[in-house]
C-alpha cells in the first residue's frame, strides 16, 4: 500500500506543476503566483506525502498488531505432568474436527515405541490431522490420544514438545543463515553438531556449494531453495533435536529421482530406533511398515502388514495398484 499511495503523490505532484506551467506559459498566471506555488506547494506535498506513507505503515501495523493481540488472548494449555519414558501412543476412539464438520471418526489405532506405523489414504481422509492430534496442535473432541498409556492432555505442553520431531509437508524455513534454521531443532547445538545433522540428512553436500556456505541467508518460506532441499534441511532440524518420536508428513510435492533417493536416505537415518509414525503418498516407501493404516473419510477401513491388505483386496490394495501402473506405464515411455 506505501508504494502505491507514494506512487499516486508524485503523479498528483506532477500534474499539477504541467498544469501550473502551462497556465504561466498561457499567460494566466504572473511569476510570483508561479514561483509561490513552488514554495507552498514543496511545503504542502512533502509533509503531505510523509503523512500518507506513514498512515499506510500505521495500518499494517495495525494489522500485524490485531493478530499479535489476538495469539495472546489464547487460553493457555493446560497440562502439568512430565512425560513417561514409555513412548508408545495410541489413539483410543478419537473423534474431531476443525470447524463443525468431523475430519476424523471414532479412530483407535496403537504404534508400539520402536515401531514404523504408516498412514494411507485418499487426499483430505484425515492423515496429517492425526500427526497434528499426536503433536497436540489440537485436542480431541471425544475420545484421547495417549503416549506411554497416559493421557497427552495432562502432559506439561512444552516436555511433550520435546519428545516429538514433526518434518511437515509443506516445509516452511524463517528468514535466518541455513545454520539458523538447522539450530530451530535444538537452541545450543554447536557448529559441529549442526553439520553433522546436515551430513546424516544429505544437505551437506549442497550447502557448501551456497554462496555463503552455512551463513547463507534463506528467505521467508526457504523461496530460495528446491522443495527437495527444503524437506533434508527438516528432515536436518529433527536429527539435530534427536526426538525418540518422529511424525514425518511426506511431501505430495513430486521431486526429482535424485531428490527422492537423497530424501529417502535421510529418512531411514531419521527414523533408526524410533517410535515414527508417516504419512505416506507413495506407497513403496512403506511396504515394510510394521503396520499400514488406511484411513477414507476420517475412518479406519483397514489396517495391517503390507502383504495382508494386498490379499485382503480393499482399498490399500486399489492404491497399490494404481502407483504400481503408474510407475509401469513411466517405466515403458
Ligand atoms: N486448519 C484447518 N481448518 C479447517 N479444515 C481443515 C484444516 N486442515 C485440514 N482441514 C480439512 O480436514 C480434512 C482432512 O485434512 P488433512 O490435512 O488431515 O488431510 P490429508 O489426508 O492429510 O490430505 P492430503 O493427502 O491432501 O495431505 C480436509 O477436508 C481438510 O480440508
Ligand atoms: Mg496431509
Amino acid at each position: 500500500m506505501g508504494p502505491i499511495v507514494l506512487s499516486a503523490v508524485a503523479c498528483v505532484r506532477a500534474g499539477v506543476t504541467l498544469m501550473v506551467i502551462h497556465l504561466l506559459l498561457g499567460g494566466s498566471l504572473d511569476v510570483i503566483t508561479f514561483v509561490a506555488f513552488l514554495i507552498i506547494g514543496t511545503r504542502i506535498f512533502d509533509p503531505l506525502t510523509t503523512a500518507l506513507a506513514g498512515y499506510a505503515q500505521f495500518r499494517y501495523s495495525e494489522q500485524a498488531g490485531e493478530r499479535i493481540v489476538q495469539l495472546l488472548r489464547e487460553p493457555v494449555m493446560q497440562g502439568e505432568r512430565q512425560p513417561p519414558a514409555d513412548h508408545d501412543v495410541e489413539l483410543k476412539q478419537v473423534t474431531f474436527g476443525y470447524l463443525d464438520q468431523l475430519v476424523l471418526r471414532d479412530v483407535s489405532v496403537s504404534m508400539p515405541a520402536g515401531s514404523f506405523t504408516a498412514l494411507v489414504g485418499p487426499s483430505g481422509s484425515g492423515k496429517s490431522t492425526i500427526l497434528r492430534l499426536i503433536a497436540r496442535f489440537y485436542d480431541p473432541v471425544k475420545g484421547m490420544v495417549t503416549m506411554g498409556g497416559e493421557d497427552i492432555r495432562a502432559m506439561d505442553p512444552e516436555a511433550l514438545l520435546h519428545k516429538v520431531s514433526m518434518v511437515f509437508q509443506d516445509v516452511y524455513l524463517f528468514q535466518d543463515t541455513i545454520a539458523g534454521n538447522i539450530r530451530f531443532g535444538r537452541s545450543d547445538a554447536t557448529h559441529e553438531e549442526i553439520e553433522e545433522a546436515a551430513r546424516l540428512a544429505c544437505c551437506h553436500d549442497f550447502i557448501l556449494k551456497l554462496p555463503n556456505s552455512y551463513d547463507t541467508m534463506v528467505g521467508e518460506g526457504g523461496n530460495t531453495l528446491s522443495g527437495g532441499e527444503k524437506q533434508r534441511i527438516s528432515i536436518a532440524r529433527a536429527m539435530l533435536k534427536n526426538a525418540p518420536i518422529i511424525l514425518l508428513d511426506e511431501a505430495t510435492a513430486s521431486l526429482d529421482p535424485e531428490n527422492e533417493a537423497e530424501i529417502q536416505k535421510a529418512i531411514d537415518r531419521l527414523v533408526r530406533g524410533r517410535t515414527v509414525i508417516v504419512v505416506a503418498h507413495r506407497l513403496k516407501t512403506v511396504q515394510h511398515a510394521d503396520r499400514i493404516v488406511v484411513l477414507n473419510h476420517g475412518r479406519i477401513v483397514e489396517q495391517g502388514r503390507h502383504d495382508e491388505l494386498l490379499s485382503s483386496n480393499g482399498l490399500y490394495a486399489r492404491l497399490w495398484r494404481r502407483q504400481h501402473d503408474a510407475g509401469e506405464w513411466r517405466m515403458t515411455l
